[in-house]
């Protein structure tokens, strides 16, 4: 089947694409899977017609084009309904190969207050050495976002869900106001994927996923995507992915097509699971709080409704008061995994505190709403009565004081 371009509302199916777009197996051997073509360069003889790559271009050299990762881009860019796809080494690879091509020294970012750990250091870190400066706001209320625009101000960056605390922000308004100030909205899209949300419907300029978590979903590689219109991957693809170089490997590529094929399937469990999850941590009397998109206490519940496809996707977190508590959940799990990460076939539980948000300082944390006592899952697709059982037995091992 030819790669649809025609994006999410094609009349072919989500899971149809997911299946065969971009995918046109070996046009030598008739093989149905795409090949790993495994190779660092590319014959410079006049190309043949399966040499070409979209847009008549021919590949040359793996570190800025090859035909397996061509496979996935084509692939990710339909499915999020964006016109072209980008594949690089990793998620952070995407996002800072994103902002290196649309910032320079002396402009300004506004990024969401809730943010990826390592979003976070890019910004305070090497952005700021390179001489741009970032604003984090909550924008889960949007009109902070026109408060927080300056001159130099060239985009706004957001997740939603956030990581870790689940906060949404409404992709629709923010999209609109950064038009209006003309500047470019870019979403991280990790914990919901295309299959669950898709943000270029709702306005989004560009969105970026980490393809480690949810896209791969098995835990076996690492991979980032970025979708957007086709002169800006272009200018990604000849800059920040040809000169810093962060270009996914072919076999990685090839994993995570073979993973897409499954997202669907995948999310509606990881969705169903973590909504009966939620329920029972919300009805556990160790539980001080429970945070889930999907539950009707969640604040935002009624956007989640609005902008989520057919369920909140496989992340809750939830409070146990201490940092004590906490660590003796997850060192008390018998078959749910403590590990950083997410979206893979198995249940894995972190604290962010001390795992993924501890560079920031115990106040930041606190202002946001990471608590000492925070723990996030990452729910698996494993027999739901299993991981509830694991959990209630961790749980057991909680004491507060009288
Ligand atoms: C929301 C989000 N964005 C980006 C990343 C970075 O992805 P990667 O680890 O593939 O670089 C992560 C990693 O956990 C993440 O959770």
């Amino acid at each position: 089947m030819a790669a649809s371009r025609k994006g999410a509302k094609s009349r072919i199916g989500f899971n149809t694409r997911a299946v065969h777009s971009g995918e046109e197996g070996c046009p030598l051997t008739g093989a149905v899977s795409t090949p790993i073509y495994q190779t660092s360069t590319f014959s410079l003889k006049p190309p043949s017609k399966e040499q070409a790559l979209p847009g008549g271009m021919q590949y040359v050299y793996t570190r800025v084009a090859n035909p397996t990762t061509s496979a996935l881009e084509t692939k990710i860019a339909d499915l999020a309904g964006g016109e072209a796809g980008l594949a690089l080494a990793s998620g952070m690879a995407a996002i800072s190969a994103v902002l290196f091509t649309l910032v320079g020294s002396g402009d300004h970012i506004v990024c969401s207050d809730v943010i990826y750990g390592c979003t976070h250091d890019l910004l305070k870190g090497v952005m700021r050495r390179m001489g741009v400066e970032s604003t984090f706001v909550d924008l889960s209320e949007p009109d902070n976002l026109a408060g927080a625009v300056r001159d130099n101000t060239r985009l706004v960056f957001l997740e939603t869900p956030a990581n870790p605390t689940l906060k949404l922000i409404n992709i629709r308004s923010i999209s609109d106001i950064a038009g209006e100030y003309g500047i470019k909205a870019i979403v991280d899209n990790t914990f919901m994927t295309p299959y669950l949300q898709r943000p270029l419907e709702l306005g989004a300029d560009i969105v970026v996923h980490s393809a480690t978590k949810y896209i791969s979903g098995h835990g076996d590689t690492i991979g980032g995507i970025i979708v957007g219109d086709e002169d800006f991957i272009r200018e990604v693809r000849g800059e920040a992915l040809k000169d810093i170089g962060g270009c996914i490997s072919p076999f990685n590529s090839w994993l995570l097509l073979r993973g897409v094929k499954t997202m669907g399937l995948r999310m509606e469990r990881h969705s169903s699971s973590a909504l009966e999850i939620a329920r029972f941590l919300e009805s556990h009397s160790m539980v001080r709080t429970v945070m889930y998109p999907g539950l009707k206490s969640h604040p935002q519940h009624g956007l989640a409704k609005l902008q989520h496809q057919c369920g909140s996707s496989g992340m809750i977190t939830f409070d146990v008061e201490t940092q004590y508590n906490a660590i003796k959940v997850l060192d008390s799990l018998e078959m749910c995994t403590m590990a950083v990460s997410l979206g893979d076939v198995n249940t894995l539980l972190e604290h962010p505190a001390t795992m993924t948000h501890r560079s920031l300082s115990r106040k930041e944390r606190h202002d946001l709403g990471i608590n000492d006592g925070l723990l996030r899952i990452s729910v698996g697709i494993e027999d739901s009565a299993d991981i509830i059982a694991d959990i209630d037995q961790a749980l057991s091992k909680v004491r507060y004081k009288k």
